[in-house]
């Protein structure tokens, strides 16, 4: 690092913890000085962003304005698959005000042992490194590529916590048990490792995505065999967990033919207004690997219908404006009726007093993931591994 680069972030980096407690995404001081005393350069030599072609260009992250955005609340793009069609990211250094909030919300002591579960970057491991001493500290991610260099920068400012390359769903079983784990990518279930692999009393922080968009953050106690907790108040959604030799899935052009056109009640685009909906829209019927996406008029170019697509071919799309009586013109084709299962789980939705994430629940037991609202008793309740 050059003494040039050293009097360049620091003042940025403290400008960032201020600003982060400022906003209220930090409360303990501890983690103030892990985030000012942590050089996010470092960890992201390579940084990607999409110009207005979505096409990716590299940033230069010495430079002055690189480093602004290096030391900014910001998301940063660090890795990318040729997917032969085009690139993706495929690692990232999270928004440091989510990972602040998050190490927040996962309630870490000094003395605790924590599992982080999407090494990426490295550069959580090294706010954990920093506040708890590396030796508490173990982290994985599924590439080599992406765990060496994070073990290296991480080396580089003095920092050795234990970093491996694995599968994350299979946990750490060797370093077993951990008093917090945190994922820093999606599940769709909670593994059942993370949930053996934690200490009784334990917390288990991870985003569950039932579909693109479709969860957010939940933090759950260990109490012997079961773990239980709620959705975190601030929505959250991180890339999904990947494995190898996974199979892309098959995908079939939307199906044109056979429209069925009526109304509905249910507003559209629930992924971006009601992402409680759209969670439970999928709890209820929507067949995994739905995308949602947008119909344009070609004429003004503004948004016209909200659509989904699914694996089958299946597709619905809602026109944006309301009819004269205040319902949506829906149009659904394919085999799956996909909007059905939205209009569902709005009507749900409503029966149970409209409830944000933190009303909703879910319970892990060795049998069985159990989604509720309010409490593990009430009437609604849906299994996540049925
Ligand atoms: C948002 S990034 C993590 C950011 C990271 N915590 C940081 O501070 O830079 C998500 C990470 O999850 C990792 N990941 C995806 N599937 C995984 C798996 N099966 N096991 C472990 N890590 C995985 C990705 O490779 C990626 O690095």
């Amino acid at each position: 690092m050059t003494a040039q680069l050293d009097t360049a972030w620091k003042p940025r980096a403290q400008a960032l913890a201020d600003e982060l407690e400022s906003r209220g995404d930090l409360t303990d001081p501890a983690w103030k000085a892990a985030v000012a005393a942590t050089p996010r350069h470092v960890f992201v030599p390579e940084v990607y962003e999409q110009d207005t072609n979505a096409e990716w260009r590299p940033v230069d992250v010495t430079s002055p304005s690189g480093l602004n955005r290096v030391y900014s609340p910001t998301t940063l793009v660090t890795a990318l698959a040729d997917r032969g069609t085009h690139s993706e990211g495929i690692s990232s250094s999270t928004k440091p005000d989510l990972m602040v909030r998050m190490l927040e919300a996962l309630d870490v002591h000094n003395g605790h042992k924590v599992l982080e579960i999407g090494t990426g970057t490295g550069y959580n491991a090294g706010l954990l490194s920093h506040r708890l001493g590396d030796e508490q500290v173990f982290s994985v991610d599924l590439d080599a590529e992406l765990v060496d260099p994070a073990r290296d920068r991480l080396a580089s400012i003095g920092l050795h916590p234990t970093l491996v390359t694995r599968d994350g769903a299979e946990g750490l079983q060797e370093h077993a048990p951990f008093d917090r784990i945190i994922a820093t990518c999606s599940v769709p279930t909670m593994p059942r490792a993370w949930c053996e692999q934690l200490e009784d009393g334990g917390l288990l922080l991870a985003d569950i995505q039932l579909g693109v968009g479709a969860g957010n953050l939940a933090l759950l106690r260990r109490d012997g065999d079961q773990l239980e907790g709620r959705f975190t108040d601030r929505w959250a959604a991180f890339m999904l967990i990947r494995h190898h030799n996974e199979r892309p899935r098959m995908l079939h052009a939307p199906a044109d033919a056979g429209a069925r056109t009526r109304t509905t009640s249910t507003p559209p685009n629930p992924w971006q207004d009601n992402r409680v909906v759209w969670f439970l829209a999928h709890l209820m019927g929507l067949p995994p690997g739905v995308r949602y996406g947008m119909r344009f008029d070609p004429d003004t170019r503004q948004p016209t219908a909200g659509t989904i697509t699914a694996p089958d071919g299946s597709h619905a799309f809602v026109m944006l404006e309301p009819t004269p009586n205040g319902t949506w013109s829906v149009t659904e084709t394919g085999p799956t009726p996909l909007w059905a299962a939205v209009e569902r789980a709005q009507r749900q939705w409503r029966e149970a007093g409209e409830p944000g994430w933190t009303r909703i629940g879910l319970t892990v037991t060795p049998d069985d993931q159990v989604v509720w609202i309010d409490q593990p008793t009430s009437e609604h309740q849906w299994s996540l591994t049925a």
